[in-house]
């Protein structure tokens, strides 16, 4: 597809225009026009260019380096669709009020970044994305509405301009999660969609007749279900985009939590289909969820990757996956953190039943198992071993080491339907009563169709911490140095005071026993390649208490007395 070039670019070079006194753009060539459904189609599955573009205070600022074409390729390559490409504004205006103009150069940027895309076969989805909470808060107390109203427009104005003659694969989405509590707020979000819409006409260029993505309060889907009013009498086809990251405790690993339980996977067939119901004629998009390999359980994770995009997929919605740069793709060295939850998402998106690992889902549970996982404990006698796999209609073809060597279907496992036994003698190869502890094998089963599963092998033992106890010292993070023995993170980690008291959240004693009295990930505690970490926000939570207080770490497997203590004085 040939790139035209806009007239307003040429103009622009001449210095003739500035600011706000920008013309309409004509573009040359012709304009492939699509209908939102299908546009929306097109983009299923889409992948998201997260702490990207959309960082502040620029390119390069959060854990990704400046974007490079090859991306783009490899992510068409994996097989997805598309890419949403969230651009923050923010911190790029060379102009003030009433013009609000944009570095000229950040725009130039935006633009080259999107024919990246382009050039890479990708539909793109771009946006105006952290300006949400920065200068377009309309729930900030004494929010300036003619300001943000009137820098909205301008701010569209200026992209539509810049992208106002790229083809058709070139959506607009008019805002990243707009902070909304109240119907009033609501309202004035639904005007902004109209403005967006306004300038995006005043631009000129294939502009009125491109796709748009509207936002509804928050991108909740709730929210949006509740309050959402489409603006009238533009020509614009437009789908609606929301974003998805429940359960939050699980996605987030708050509380403790670890389990994807019956419930939770009912509450996300609910919530999805809760907003369709509530548009039943208007595309969908899901245009942000994840559940990272970086803090989820492996066999929850990619059960909640093949109900979230197989749901969307039976509801008509796209899904487009948020990766962070740290969460899912390694642009450098090309890798998908978990592979079997990439294949889960794209044979979901394609509507191809997958074979998905059992794990624990009763929320009451004293123990977690999971089958993407064969654990075995330092010391114990190697036994045959019994994971299991709910087939969904597949049948199982064979399994393999990571080297591609099959297992014999008699002495190294035997199967009866989703119930595979791995053999003490095949175990064995890996399991010793002297082997040092940690990952020893990944195996990869194959089925009839649908994503591979993943197996770990891993001979776990306690791991040992460097020191068991300190007096807390206000302000700063805790490190806690370990030798790992077997999966090297912590699962989550209970903070209880010696008096029995939770350090946080009393309420959680409502939930199961491998929740209450936990903490929250990363805001309490972390870990890295030779430390945990309690936070500064715990180690102050204690000494704000004055009552000395006991962090036990739990490991996988979670419950078989695979926990340490670590106690803080005061
Ligand atoms: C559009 O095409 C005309 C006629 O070929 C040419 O003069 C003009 O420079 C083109 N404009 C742009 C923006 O490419
Ligand atoms: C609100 O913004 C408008 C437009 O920028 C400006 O004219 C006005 O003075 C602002 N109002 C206040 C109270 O700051
Ligand atoms: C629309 O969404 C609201 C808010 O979530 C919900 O209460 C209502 O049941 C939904 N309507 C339909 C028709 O499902
Ligand atoms: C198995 O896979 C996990 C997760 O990707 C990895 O951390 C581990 O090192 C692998 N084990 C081996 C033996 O390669
Ligand atoms: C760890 O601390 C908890 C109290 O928080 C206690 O119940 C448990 O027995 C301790 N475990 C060990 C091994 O000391």
């Amino acid at each position: 597809m040939p790139k035209s070039t806009s007239v307003l670019a040429l103009v622009q070079a001449f210095g003739l225009l500035q600011g706000a006194a920008l013309a309409a753009v004509q573009c040359n060539g012709t304009f492939d026009a699509i209908s939102a459904s299908d546009y929306v189609a097109a983009l299923n599955p889409g992948w998201n260019l997260g702490n990207t573009l959309d960082a502040t205070p620029d390119e390069g600022s959060w854990n990704n380096p400046p974007v490079q074409a090859q991306t783009f390729a490899d992510i068409k390559a994996a097989g997805f669709q598309s890419v949403r490409i969230p651009v923050t504004y923010a911190d790029h205006f060379v102009g003030a009020s009433p013009g609000w103009e944009i570095d000229p150069d950040w725009l130039q940027r935006v633009e080259d970044v999107v024919d990246m895309a382009l050039d890479a076969g990708l539909y793109v989805l771009t946006n105006v994305h952290h300006d949400s909470w920065q200068w377009a808060d309309v729930s900030a107390a004494g929010a300036n509405l003619t300001a943000i109203e009137e820098r909205m427009y301008q701010t569209w104005l200026q992209i539509g301009e810049k992208l106002g003659c790229k083809s058709s694969s070139v959506g607009f989405e008019t805002i990243n999660e707009p902070p909304v509590d109240t119907e009033e707020q609501a309202t004035e979000l639904n005007k902004i969609n109209g403005i967006f819409l306004d300038a995006l006409k005043a631009s000129g260029g294939f502009n009125t007749k491109r796709v748009v993505t509207l936002v509804g309060p928050s991108m909740d889907s709730i929210k949006t279900s509740q309050w959402f009013e489409a603006p009238t009498g533009y020509d614009n086809p437009w789908a609606l985009q929301y974003h998805y990251y429940s359960p939050y405790d699980f996605i987030f690993s708050a509380w403790g939590k670890t389990i994807l339980s019956d419930a939770d996977i009912a509450t996300i067939e609910g919530d999805l289909e809760n907003i369709r119901a509530n548009f039943t004629d208007v595309p969908l998009v899901l245009g942000e969820f994840d559940a990272s390999p970086l803090n989820t359980e492996p066999a929850a994770r990619r059960k909640y990757m093949d109900i979230v995009v197989r749901k969307a997929k039976e509801l008509d919605t796209a899904v487009i996956l948020w990766d962070n740069g740290l969460d899912h793709f390694n642009r450098d060295t090309k890798e998908w953190k978990d592979p079997h939850a990439l294949e889960i998402l794209l044979n979901a998106a394609a509507g191809v039943s997958n074979s998905l690992s059992d794990f624990t889902t009763d929320a009451s549970a004293t123990e977690q198992s999971s089958s993407a996982y064969v654990f075995h404990k330092a010391g114990d006698d190697v036994t045959d071993q019994t994971i299991s796999v709910s087939l969904n209609g597949n049948t199982l073809k064979s399994i393999a080491t990571e080297d591609g060597t099959e297992l014999s279907a008699s002495t190294d496992y035997t199967a009866s339907g989703g119930d595979i036994t791995l053999t003490s003698s095949f175990l064995s190869t890996y399991f010793t009563s002297s082997a040092s502890p940690g990952s020893k094998a990944n195996l990869t089963l194959t089925f009839s169709a649908g994503a591979t599963a993943g197996v770990n092998l891993v001979q776990w033992d306690l791991p040992e911490l460097g020191a068991t106890s300190s007096t807390a010292v206000s302000g700063a993070d805790l490190r806690i140095p370990i030798t790992w023995a077997g999966i090297n993170q912590p699962a989550a980690v209970k903070m209880l005071r010696e008096d029995g008291v939770y350090l946080f959240d009393d309420w959680t004693q409502y939930l199961g026993p491998l929740q209450a009295a936990y903490g929250t990930f990363d805001g309490q505690w972390n870990w890295d390649g030779s430390d945990l970490i309690i936070r500064a926000a715990a180690v102050d939570a204690v000494i704000a208490a004055g009552v000395a207080t006991t962090f036990t770490f739990d490991f996988f497997p979670r419950g078989a007395g695979n926990s340490l203590n670590y106690t803080l004085n005061v």
